[in-house]
């Protein structure tokens, strides 16, 4: 074979974009290469000629058979070729008395006629049959022995390209699978997180506005029977007193477990106006807080609310107890669908290697993060302050 045919040959085969182009050359090389008039390339899929998938390639002497379509089924002569992986050259009459040859089963009116038959497998590195290719009807004269080790090379050639492309597809494939089930554990997660805040919204709203305004009614009714008590019962009188206090004690425990389920703030004011609350709030202990936020913030889904604001509460409460700083700011801002929080102190700092000073704070800044398929970092050094850093995407339709 000339070794540019076969050069050229190579380079078509490896620049096919994929498995069934690279079979349509295939088989339109060997043709062209050895010179015959039909050229049949077959992949099998494990052994199922069901699935088989076949390119033909036939020249203009049987222009009228183009259309033609049958699949092979694996009872041919050519699945002896398969079964031994060895190939077969035979003239016409040795092909039709061959023991194998059952003529062309039930397509046989349809199926162009042979002329001489030479087949030779496509075999897997490790010696697996994955088919073979099929040349009839050579332009002079019966295929010779040159033209079965040509069409043999070609066929490894042919045999490596198709195992690196199923190797790719197969990678390709797995690929896919793996980054549909970290959606799926992606979307899930998510699921969780607005499913718990729901809950836990829901139960702040029952304990603020069932619980407690009941409550405030039960305070209503004993302080009115107080005043219609007479001086005679003035041991009653303080009695009832007290317990006055205590519901108006409980009311108020309530109001704070209600708020921490889900911080009122976020719900009377929304979340810029919630920081900013926040931030006025832990100013009382002496601490400059200033706060950077784009004037209206859209809403940005429950889930990512609390968890912002969660967040913030902790780093700037972290702030104020632990660093000494002159300066704390906290940055919020909203691009595309991503939120980022950051909280930046420049006290002390501390060494953020050494896990043992980690609390339950950061771990919890760190598993709101995650939960909500966000990131989080703590950048600090000794003595040179420290920045916490929530990157959030946004699920407006939980909000
Ligand atoms: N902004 C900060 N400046 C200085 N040290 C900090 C800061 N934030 C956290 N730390 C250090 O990290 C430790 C762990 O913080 P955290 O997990 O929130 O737990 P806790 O606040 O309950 O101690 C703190 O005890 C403190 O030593
Ligand atoms: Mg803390």
């Amino acid at each position: 074979m000339p070794e540019r045919a076969l050069t050229e040959a190579l380079l078509l085969i490896a620049a096919a974009p994929d498995q069934a182009t690279m079979m349509q050359v295939v088989t339109e090389q060997v043709r062209a290469i050895i010179g015959a008039h039909q050229s049949v390339t077959s992949l099998t899929v494990s052994d199922d000629w069901a699935q088989a998938i076949t390119a033909t390639s036939l020249s203009d002497k049987y222009a009228a058979w183009r259309t033609y379509d049958e699949l092979p089924d694996g009872s041919g002569i050519y699945n002896v070729v398969c079964k031994t992986n060895r190939a077969m050259r035979m003239t016409q009459r040795q092909l039709e008395r061959h023991r194998a040859w059952r003529g062309f089963g039930a397509s046989g009116e349809r199926h162009p006629p042979m002329r001489g038959w030479l087949a030779v497998p496509l075999v897997a590195a490790d010696g697996r049959n994955l088919g073979l290719i099929q040349l009839s009807d050579k332009y002079e004269g019966d295929f010779t022995a040159k033209d079965e080790s040509t069409l043999a090379q070609l066929a490894r050639l042919a045999s490596i390209a198709i195992e690196k492309a199923a190797a790719e597809a197969a990678l390709q494939a797995a690929l896919r699978t793996a980054r549909h089930q970290e959606q799926q554990l992606h979307r899930l997660a998510q699921q969780l997180v607005t499913a718990r805040e729901d809950e836990r919204k829901r139960l702040g709203f029952d304990l603020h506005d069932n619980v407690c305004q009941e409550l405030i009614g039960i305070a209503i009714m004993v302080s009115a029977v107080r005043q219609r008590l007479r001086d005679d019962e003035a041991g009653r009188f303080s009695e009832l007193a007290r317990v006055g206090e205590y519901l108006n004690a409980l009311v108020e425990h309530l109001r704070q477990l209600a708020g921490d389920l889900r911080p009122m703030q976020l719900r009377d004011l929304g979340l810029e106006a919630g920081l900013r609350s926040l931030a006025e709030g832990l100013s009382a202990t002496g601490s400059k807080i200033g706060i950077v936020a784009p004037r209206s913030v859209p809403r940005l889904g429950d889930a990512t609310e609390v968890a912002v604001y969660r967040v913030a509460q902790e780093a700037l409460l972290n702030a104020v107890r632990h660093a000494g700083a002159s300066a704390i700011t906290l940055t919020l801002s909203v691009v595309d669908d991503r939120v980022c929080l950051e909280v930046r102190d420049d006290g002390c700092g501390f060494d953020n290697e050494n896990q043992s000073l980690w609390g339950v704070g950061i771990a919890s800044m760190r598993e709101r993060a995650l939960a909500l398929g966000g990131e989080f970092e703590v950048s600090t050094t000794p003595g040179a302050g420290t920045v916490v850093r929530l990157f959030c995407p946004v699920h407006p339709q939980s909000g």
